[in-house]
C-alpha cells in the first residue's frame, strides 16, 4: 500500500511526506512518479496540476485521488481521468485565515491608499483623508474559503454580500444566487473578490457586462481563478474609471508572462498565485485520513461532485 505524492518542487512535496511520516512512521510513501517502482501498489495519490495527462491511469489499484489544494479545476482538466476512482480536495483552516488575511490587507491597502503614500508621502495635502468611501463588499462564492472571509469583513464591519449556487442563511451576509441574484448584488457592490471555483459555468464570468454593473469606482480581487476573468475587458474598465483598481492572484497563463500588460499597469496589483498556499502540516492530518479511509473503503471526506465541478 503505497501513498503517491506528486507535486511540483515549488508546493514542496518532502514537506508534506515529512508531515504524513510524523503522523504514521510506518506509512508507504513515494515522492514523485519517476520512483514509483511497483505501480499496481500505489493506492492514494496526492496530486496538483503538474502530471501529464493520463498518468494516473498507471495505477490499476488507486482508491482515491487527493488535490493538493482547495481547487480541483487542475484535476478535471485531465480528460484520462481513471474512471470511478473518487476526487477529494482540502478543506483547510488555516488555508482559511490565510486567505481572509490576504484579502483584508488588499481591501485596506487600497481604502486608505497606502500604496500611494509609499510612493510619494506628499500625494495629498497634509491632514487631509485620503480614503476611499464605500463599504460594500461582496464575495463571489461563499463556500469554505468564502464565508470565513465573509466573517473577517463582518467583523471590520463592512457591508458585506455574497453568491452562491445555492442561498446561506449566515448571520449578517446578505445571500444572492443566479443571474437575477448575481446583478442585484453587483450594482451594490464597491470591493468584490472572486473566490469562486472554475467550472464551465464560472468561466469568463468576470467581464465587461457584469463589471461595468458594479458601483463606479469599485475594487475587483481576483483569487479564484484567471479563467473566470477575461484578461483583456480589464484594463479598459480601470482606464475609463469603472474600476478603481484590481489585485490579481490568479491569471490564465501562470507564471505571468514577462510581457503582460497587467505587469506595467498602475491600478494592477499582481502577487504570484500565493495568497493562500497548502501548508504541508495542517493539511496533513486530513490526507492522512482520506487515505486510511480509502485504503478500507470507508466514506472519504470531502468529496468532489464530478456533475458541479467542485
Ligand atoms: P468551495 O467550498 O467549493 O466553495 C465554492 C463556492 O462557489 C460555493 O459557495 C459554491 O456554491 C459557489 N459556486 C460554485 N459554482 C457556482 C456558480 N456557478 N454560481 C454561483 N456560485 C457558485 O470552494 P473554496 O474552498 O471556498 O475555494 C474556492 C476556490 O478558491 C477554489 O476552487 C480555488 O479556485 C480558489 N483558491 C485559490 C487559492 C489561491 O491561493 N489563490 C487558494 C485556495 C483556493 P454552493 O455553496 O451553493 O455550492
Ligand atoms: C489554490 O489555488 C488552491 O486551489 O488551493
Amino acid at each position: 500500500m503505497t501513498l503517491l505524492i506528486s507535486l511540483p518542487e515549488s508546493m514542496a512535496p518532502r514537506a508534506l511526506s515529512s508531515a504524513l511520516l510524523s503522523l504514521e512512521p510506518g506509512l508507504k510513501i513515494v515522492t514523485g512518479h519517476d520512483n514509483v517502482q511497483n505501480t499496481n501498489e500505489v493506492e492514494f495519490a496526492v496530486v496538483w496540476n503538474n502530471y501529464p495527462e493520463g498518468l494516473l491511469l498507471n495505477y490499476p489499484n488507486l482508491k482515491a485521488i487527493s488535490s493538493y489544494g482547495h481547487g480541483v479545476d487542475g484535476l478535471l482538466a485531465d480528460r484520462k481521468l481513471p474512471e470511478g476512482v473518487p476526487l477529494v480536495r482540502l478543506k483547510d483552516d488555516t488555508m482559511a485565515g490565510w486567505m481572509s488575511e490576504y484579502l483584508l490587507a488588499v481591501v485596506l491597502l487600497h481604502r486608505r491608499q497606502l500604496l500611494r503614500h509609499a510612493e510619494n508621502s506628499d500625494f495629498i495635502e497634509w491632514g487631509i483623508a485620503s480614503r476611499y468611501h464605500g463599504n460594500q463588499l461582496s464575495i463571489l462564492g461563499l463556500g469554505y474559503l468564502g464565508q470565513a472571509a465573509a466573517k473577517v469583513f463582518l467583523k471590520m464591519r463592512f457591508d458585506v454580500s455574497g453568491w452562491s449556487r445555492t442561498l446561506k442563511k449566515i448571520e449578517g451576509v446578505r445571500s444572492f444566487s443566479g443571474n437575477d441574484g448575481l446583478n442585484e448584488m453587483l450594482k451594490n457592490t464597491n470591493y468584490l473578490v472572486n473566490l469562486l471555483p472554475l467550472t464551465l459555468e464560472t468561466t469568463d464570468l468576470l467581464n465587461t457586462e457584469t463589471l461595468s454593473k458594479l458601483k463606479r469606482g469599485a475594487y475587483l480581487i481576483n483569487v479564484g481563478r484567471g479563467e473566470t476573468l477575461v484578461e483583456e475587458n480589464l484594463i479598459p474598465l480601470l482606464d475609463e474609471g469603472q474600476l478603481s483598481g484590481a489585485c490579481l492572484d490568479v491569471f490564465r497563463t501562470e507564471p505571468l508572462p514577462e510581457e503582460h500588460p497587467f505587469r506595467k499597469h498602475k491600478k494592477i496589483l499582481i502577487t504570484p498565485h500565493n495568497s493562500s498556499s497548502t501548508p504541508a502540516d495542517s493539511v496533513a492530518p486530513q490526507i492522512l485520513e482520506n487515505y486510511k479511509r480509502a485504503v478500507s473503503g470507508r466514506q472519504l471526506l470531502n468529496l468532489v461532485d464530478l456533475e458541479r465541478g467542485y
